[in-house]
């Protein structure tokens, strides 16, 4: 029967007990209340006049250089200024629960690293690395110089072939990381249980990881305030923001481990 309240949580908490691998998939939604913008959002201020194609694609990169990297600069502050939430800190209290937990990450902010949960896979890549445009080179990230105020300059030039330097991230209409990608898809096909978290599931392939998790057998959760187009590959719904929901969560299943008295 389809669950779609917090009343669901220990459910929730029964199925992730029972579990042996784990894996929870997290989306912007999931750092909205550490108040990082969504890529939508992060289009503001200054920003609001230019169109994601200018911004997050490699043609615009080398059109206006500058410009991109910027952009990029000032999410970077943005990102550093934030703080993990009680739901990340959650995250990582669920290591000591569940023997195999895998984290697949669509946000390229680097706040599972913070709070310190130990198996990340970032989709998309990461706003704290670095590498040249041409080859991909990697470029180390403490030779980026980084100023709040320094949004039009420059980005530095690869050391080994000379190109201008980018972030690592998947731009519109580049393919995701390969290794990654595939230790992804390998997790979300043997995993008992995948919670997702803060995505829309509006964005490939990301998007299709949950029912990779269902098809194969795996019990679907999803943690949102909102109904998405994961919401059908879901056998409990949890309509709740992440930073609520997830702290919930991790008490109900101690609970559960502690067993009836
Ligand atoms: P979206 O911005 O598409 O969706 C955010 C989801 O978070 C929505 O379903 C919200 O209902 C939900 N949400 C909002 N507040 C929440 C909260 N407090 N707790 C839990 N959920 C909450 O973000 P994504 O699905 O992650 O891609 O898609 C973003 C991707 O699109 C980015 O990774 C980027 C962009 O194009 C690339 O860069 C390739």
């Amino acid at each position: 029967m389809l669950k779609t309240d917090e009343a669901a949580i220990p459910a929730v908490a029964r199925l992730i007990a029972a579990a042996r691998s784990v894996v929870v998939a997290t989306g912007a939604g999931m750092s909205r209340e550490s108040g990082i913008p969504t890529f939508r959002d992060a289009l503001t201020d200054v920003w609001a006049r230019y169109d994601p194609a200018a911004l997050a694609t490699e043609a615009g990169f080398r059109r206006h250089p500058a410009r991109v990297f910027g952009w990029y600069t000032w999410r970077r502050h943005v990102v550093r200024a934030a703080v993990p939430h009680p739901g990340y800190h959650a995250l990582v209290a669920l290591e000591r629960v569940v023997p195999e937990l895998t984290i697949i990450t669509q946000n390229v902010d680097g706040l599972h690293h913070r709070a310190g949960s130990a198996r990340v896979l970032e989709l998309h890549g990461s706003l704290e690395r670095f590498s040249c445009v041409d080859a991909r080179h990697p470029f180390p990230a403490d030779e980026i110089a980084d100023s709040e105020e320094d949004t039009d300059r420059a980005p530095p030039h690869c050391h080994r072939c000379g190109a201008p330097v980018r972030p690592d991230v998947v731009w519109f209409g580049e393919l995701l990381p390969a290794a990654v990608t595939t230790a992804a898809w390998d997790v979300a096909a043997r995993c008992d249980a995948m919670v997702v978290v803060g995505t829309s599931g509006l964005v490939w392939p990301a998007a299709q990881l949950p029912f990779v998790a269902r098809d194969a057998g795996a019990a679907v959760i999803e943690i949102n305030p909102a109904p998405t187009e994961v919401s059908p590959a879901a056998s409990i719904v949890c309509r709740g923001p992440a930073g609520r929901v997830l702290p919930a969560l991790v008490a109900a299943l101690t609970e559960t481990e502690r067993g009836p008295t």
